[in-house]
């Protein structure tokens, strides 16, 4: 059986426990709503450590648009169905008043990688993902931690944060997944109505096509999508688009 955690206390008491002493544990920080994507990284945690932990925490600081926050899906029966199949020991499901004591006025600011790409269409955004990063870390204390290269800045940002403040976990990236038709799976994908669905495979198609980034964007825009970006940078194209209210992110190697 899986063993929820609402309290950060409790968590921490049980990680200190007989039951996880000397087990190297493996992390997967989630904002909930999983599908198969979330499920490929707990996967790939259960094989590679001795127990896993998984943490649904729908970040209020990560979002610009209050919107988006308040329709961000929240499925949290389903979601402990589908980790247990997956292999999660613990899930912690914390409240904001715990893992903010401080009402987030200590946050993380990274000066240059977090102003580009979906940086400089959200501002704030990625001050609010590796605050509660930082946390969540702190209060995990695993030996890996996975994160998937669907949000490739993320990732990064992630990756290079952990090594300027010398943390001890290590951070594993895991490749996107996909659906059968290329769109790459996203919690946000649920709110898209039966035409931009199907409209929305062709933001994956086009972005990973050879075409250059400027002749992507203006297809994009003429399919009607309202296009934030489409970038080459890293070796990687990266592309951002709104159908109707629902933003869509998606990143290829080139
Ligand atoms: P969330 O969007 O729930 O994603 C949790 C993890 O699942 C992230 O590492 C994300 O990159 C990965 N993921 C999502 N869709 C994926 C896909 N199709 N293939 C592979 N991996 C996928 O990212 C967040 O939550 C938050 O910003 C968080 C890190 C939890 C901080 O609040």
């Amino acid at each position: 059986m899986i063993r929820v955690f609402k309290s950060i206390p409790e968590w921490i008491g049980f990680r200190n426990s007989a039951t996880l002493e000397g087990k190297r544990l493996g992390f997967v920080p989630t904002m909930g709503a999983l599908h198969a994507g979330h499920a490929a990284l707990v996967e790939r945690s259960h094989s590679e450590n001795e127990a896993t932990l998984v943490s649904i925490f729908v970040n209020p600081t990560q979002f610009n648009d209050p919107r988006d926050l308040e329709k961000y899906p929240r499925t949290l029966e389903a979601d402990l169905d589908l980790l247990e199949r997956a292999g999660a020991d613990c899930v912690l499901y914390p409240e904001y008043r715990e893992l903010y004591p401080d009402g987030y006025r200590y946050r993380v600011q990274e000066g240059e990688l977090s102003r580009l790409l979906c940086g400089a269409h959200r501002p704030g955004h990625f001050d609010g993902v590796l605050t509660v990063v930082l946390k969540l870390l702190n209060i995990a204390r695993a030996a890996r931690a996975y994160f998937g290269e669907k949000d490739f800045q993320q990732l990064l940002l992630v990756k290079e944060m952990a090594e300027a403040f010398f943390l001890p976990t290590e951070i594993v990236p895991c490749k996107t997944v996909r659906q059968e038709d290329g769109l790459a799976l996203s919690s946000r994908n649920a709110r898209l109505n039966p035409g931009q669905r199907a409209q929305a495979a062709e933001f994956a198609r086009l972005l990973g096509s050879g075409l250059p980034a400027s002749e992507i964007r203006s297809r994009l825009e003429a399919l009607g999508f309202a296009v934030d970006y489409v970038e080459e940078r890293f070796g990687r194209r990266f592309g951002a688009v709104k159908l109707g209210e629902v933003r869509l992110i998606d990143n290829v190697e080139i």
